[in-house]
């Protein structure tokens, strides 16, 4: 087997994927790999989610392409959810793939592909727990404003739904002091943001006495030079009294909470195994805005749940008009092989489902542009990161998450600036910079 010497990774699913796609694009670049084109490329990497079926299945239906091509012979590997949820089988479904390499496996990518070129071998590697053991500092990071850092991975919650516990395992907390050295190296090379992300980013200690999520985020405000620090994902328990004061209190932590619902009825919920009743929620999201009104919320919401009547349908449509999210990401359920709902039928019709989605998409639509419209005439802080794709306009978002576009010289990027906002469109908020440009 050839010894490859361009590689190409194509991403699918969440932010922990995009930034594992940039360790080992950090890792084959160290080793000497350039990056190129999908097409040109002598190694592909397919970085994959499970987190619904269609997600799978564009991505088995392009590898499985690929088989089909005269392109060979590219080394094809799978890594991602995919890799840990179907492991071996997916070298009898695409034949053609030289390597799987799970989401805990990530620190033997170069290894595996020793292997592979030694012996010639189809190699696979798909540990259940995640052991820290990754060359963080060698991350290929493209924007230089802003940057995800891994804080937990793994998740212990077991919603009845979802596969992630299954394809990333359980729980383990990176120790504080390296993610305080990775902050700290990033804020020296001029970063001005960090997400600090996980599954579950607030059970963060949990696992292994480190401490807190709440204290972690009073040691990373103390950087010089991170302006924002943000995080992603959380499960609504988990949100303590202590970490909404540290978003109250802390100068770099942006108001701005994924607080993810999944579902209004208490019935569903449990069903789900949330672990909180909507009052709870209710109660806590209360507390939230009372300690920092000006806090901006989002949240995940999954329709047609087995079971889920309309009643139960009508009484999450009822959450999203009382909480007014500003973001709300809204999906129909998907029954994942090996998790518990999967054992129960999916009997929500494809019709119903999809007419739910569409009842709550446009609130949520009409509840966002409600949040835009409030805006108008505002001055807020913007954090400008880079220019839009066309070059026209520099772009960078609010504290609150918000993205907004505006003119102005581009020597900005990496800079805070006060934006007058003037307008929207659907997804974007248009300014002007309150400075003189020359
Ligand atoms: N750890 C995150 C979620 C990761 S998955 C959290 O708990 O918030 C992102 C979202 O995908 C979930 O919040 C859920 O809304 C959705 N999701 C997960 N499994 C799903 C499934 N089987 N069908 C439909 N949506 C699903
Ligand atoms: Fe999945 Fe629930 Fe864990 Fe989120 S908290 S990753 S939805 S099991
Ligand atoms: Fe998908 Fe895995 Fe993320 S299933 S959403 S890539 S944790």
């Amino acid at each position: 087997m050839k010894n490859p010497e361009t590689f190409h990774i194509r991403t699918y699913g969440c932010q922990m994927n995009e930034l594992d796609t940039d360790m080992m694009r950090g890792t084959l670049e160290k080793r000497g790999l350039l990056h190129t084109e999908e097409a040109e490329a002598d190694l592909l990497i397919f970085n994959t989610c499970s987190i619904r079926d269609l997600a799978e299945r564009k991505v088995m239906g392009k590898i499985g392409r690929l088989g089909r091509t005269s392109q060979k012979k590219k080394i094809i590997g799978i890594t991602g959810c995919m890799a840990n949820a179907k492991k071996d089988s997916l070298f009898r479904k695409l034949p053609h793939v030289d390597f799987v390499l799970g989401t805990n496996n990530l620190h033997n990518l170069e290894y595996v592909l020793d292997q592979l070129l030694e012996t010639g071998k189809q190699q696979i590697q798909t540990d259940d727990l995640f052991r820290e053991d990754l060359d963080y500092l060698a991350t290929y990071r493209k924007n230089k404003v802003k940057g995800y850092v891994s804080i937990i991975r793994g998740c212990n919650k077991y919603c009845t739904y979802c596969v992630v516990p299954y394809t990333r395992g359980k729980e383990v907390s990176r120790p504080a002091k390296l993610i305080y050295e990775e902050c700290t190296h990033l804020a020296n090379q001029g970063y001005k943001e960090i997400t600090l992300l996980g599954q579950n980013v607030n059970s963060y200690g949990k696992d292994n006495d480190e401490m807190p999520f709440h204290d972690l985020l009073y040691q990373l405000d103390s950087i010089q030079g991170i302006e924002r620090i943000r995080f992603l994902t959380s499960h609504p328990i988990d949100i303590t009294k202590e970490l909404m004061q540290a978003i109250r209190d802390l100068d770099s932590l942006c108001e701005f909470v994924h607080f993810p619902l999944q579902a209004g009825s208490n019935r569903i919920l449990k069903k789900m195994h949330r672990i909180y009743t909507k009052e709870l929620y209710f109660e806590k999201v209360a507390m939230l805005k009372e300690l920092v009104p000006n806090v901006a919320l989002g949240t995940d919401i999954i329709v047609g749940f087995p079971t889920e009547t309309d009643e139960e349908f009508q009484e999450t449509f009822d959450a999203l008009k009382a909480i007014r999210y500003h973001v709300g990401f809204l999906y129909s359920f998907s029954s994942r092989k090996g998790t518990p709902a999967y054992r129960w039928e999916d009997d929500i019709p494809e019709e119903v489902k999809q007419e739910r989605l569409r009842l709550l998409l446009e609130l949520q639509n009409t509840i966002s542009q409600e949040h835009k419209q409030q805006l108008l005439g505002q001055t807020t802080e913007v954090l400008i990161d880079r220019m839009t794709k066309d070059q026209r306009f520099l772009r960078g978002r609010t504290r609150c998450w918000q993205k907004v576009m505006f003119e102005g010289p581009t020597s900005l990027i990496g800079t805070l600036q006060k934006v007058k906002i003037t307008g929207f469109t659907h997804q974007t908020l248009t300014a002007d910079l309150q400075i003189p440009v020359h």
